[in-house]
């Protein structure tokens, strides 16, 4: 069990948020949760795309996971500007296995539905802390999220198991 000075040390620091700007505390919190999801999207979106038959279909989800990147990056770029550090832990990417790609694809696009609320959370946050300058990023990055959404939606349907 944690002693209770570690403990008195970890409030403090949820607190604070460590060396960082008390006042930016919430919107780092969500940039650097987004920005794990990001990464994670990509890579999961990339390993996905590998599964798909035609090349079409596999070209355009390797499109969705490159936005994606983009968007780790850009969240990366807006963390560093408000002063924060990078998350030190890795996305946590879901186990291969042995689903059948379309329920992965079903996963993928709830992730994305999921990413889209989540940019519009960071949106209102930064928006009532004032960090105006995050905000046309973050607007066009909720718009793209949209797009992308659409898009697996559009490769879901190709890939249907269930329609003949
Ligand atoms: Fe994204």
């Amino acid at each position: 069990m944690a002693s209770p000075f570690k403990k008195f040390v970890q409030n403090w620091k949820n607190v604070f948020g460590g060396l960082e700007d008390p006042k930016n505390k919430d919107l780092l919190e969500l940039l650097a949760e987004e920005y794990l999801e990001e990464r994670k999207k990509a890579e999961q979106l990339t390993q996905h795309a590998q599964e798909l038959r035609y090349r079409h279909l596999r070209d355009k989800l390797i499109e969705i996971a490159e936005t994606e990147k983009r968007h780790a990056e850009k969240l990366r770029e807006l963390i560093r500007k408000l002063g924060g550090t990078l998350p030190e832990q890795k996305p946590r990417i879901s186990e291969k296995g042995t689903k059948p790609t379309f329920q992965k694809l079903i996963e993928d696009l709830e992730e994305e539905n999921d990413s889209y609320w989540e940019i519009l959370e960071t949106l209102f946050n930064a928006e009532e802390k004032g960090h105006t300058e995050l905000i046309p990023e973050l607007k066009k990055m909720r718009d793209e999220e949209a797009r992308l959404r659409n898009e697996l939606l559009d490769i879901l349907q190709v890939t249907n198991p269930y329609t003949l």
